[in-house]
């Protein structure tokens, strides 16, 4: 028997596999710090947790409209409005089954076989696969530290071919956190107008800056031709702390909507309608708790990063390279669980670091 040839092209998703072997090392009794999938340390928020059962105890356990209910997508319009300044009608929104999902609906949606997406590197490592599977060919751009791991209009240049469909931003970035700036994106817009192919902006870090004179801009939110070739993705996971609720959302040209929202409706309806109904709540109220609270632990986290970057604990002065090192010293992890009790660090995709 004969799998489909998109099968050989795509390997295993390496961080889901490394935090199953965290989890399964974990249930053997060892003590295991890891640097694979991005999971918030801390868990989905009490009230959250209450609407979600009040939701199941009122019968909201059906399929709802394969795009989101009208009222979380209102929610997710208004919320786009409020924070980016991104004006879309509900009807623009698509609800998937996490940033992920939403994601892989819209290389599905876009791109035929052999159509090039751009993806700046380093990256993270579903992109590639998700194209692979859509049938088109990830062309990986290479970025420099010494740009801040940032792309540049002539790397991009170098890159771009007829078949370049796709630029895909990732904004904060996963893994190095850096933040394109206003003008660095309206270079980016400007590439994509003079080369006539889509952006994917993917938010999902949106919520995830700790340092000031740092803000996330929104690449569709520039200017009108940005805002039409633009498709934003976002999600509740990381910022809420619900990374298992599967809840993202993408909102887009009309017409690219309505497409999502066919492909969506045959290959899995509805995102769970428990998830959609809490999620109404994501306004004002959750983020003030959250940006109060937990949002402050991964704040903790990464200013610890940075006292032992600025103590010569590890080599560079990225972030980024804790995933690129072969050896983060023995003692840095130490210190890191001692001091703040981190049980898992989510820089870096690839690695287990066992406390034995
Ligand atoms: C850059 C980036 N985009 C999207 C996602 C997907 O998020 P979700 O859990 O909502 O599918 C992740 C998750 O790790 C991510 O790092």
């Amino acid at each position: 028997m004969q799998f489909a040839k998109r099968t050989a092209l795509i390997k295993d998703s390496s961080t889901l596999s490394i935090t199953a072997k965290a989890k399964e090392m974990r249930d053997k009794g060892l003590d295991v710090v890891t640097f694979a999938g991005g999971e918030p340390d801390f868990n989905t928020p009490d009230y959250i947790n209450e609407s979600a059962i009040a939701a199941i105890r009122d019968g909201f356990t059906k399929y709802t409209a394969a795009a989101g209910t009208p009222e979380l997508r209102r929610a997710v319009a208004d919320k786009l409005a409020r924070d980016n300044g991104l004006h879309y009608k509900p009807s623009q929104i698509v609800v998937g089954n996490g940033g992920k999902h939403c994601l892989a609906n819209i290389f599905l949606a876009l791109l035929n076989d052999g159509d090039e997406v751009l993806i700046p590197a380093p990256y993270w490592l579903s992109y590639p696969q998700m194209v692979y599977l859509a049938g088109g060919e990830p062309v990986i751009v290479y970025t420099k530290a010494e740009n801040g791991f940032k792309v540049q209009p002539e790397e991009l240049e170098a890159a771009v071919t007829e078949k370049t469909k796709i630029i895909v931003l990732n904004s904060p970035s996963n893994p190095t956190g850096m933040i394109y700036t206003r003008a660095e994106l309206e270079s980016v817009a400007a590439f994509a107008k003079k080369h006539n192919i889509y952006i994917i902006s993917d938010e999902v870090y949106e919520k995830l800056i700790y340092d000031e004179g740092f803000a996330h801009i929104s690449i569709a939110s520039l200017n009108e031709d940005a805002y039409n070739r633009t498709i934003m993705v976002n999600a509740l996971s990381k910022t809420y702390a619900m990374t298992g609720w599967r809840i993202g959302y993408l909102a887009c040209a009309q017409e690219l909507a309505d497409v999502i929202t066919n492909i969506q409706s045959h290959m899995t309806s509805n995102p769970n309608s428990i998830a959609q109904k809490v999620n109404k709540r994501g306004g004002k109220e959750m983020r003030e708790i959250l940006f109060k609270s937990e949002l402050n632990k991964f704040g903790t986290f990464k200013d610890f990063l940075a006292e032992l970057l600025a103590e010569g604990e590890v080599d560079s002065n990225e972030v980024y390279a804790l995933a690129e090192e072969q050896g983060i010293p023995r003692r840095t992890l130490e210190r890191a669980k001692s001091e703040i009790g981190a049980r898992s660090v989510q820089r870096a995709d690839g690695w287990i670091w066992t406390m034995d």
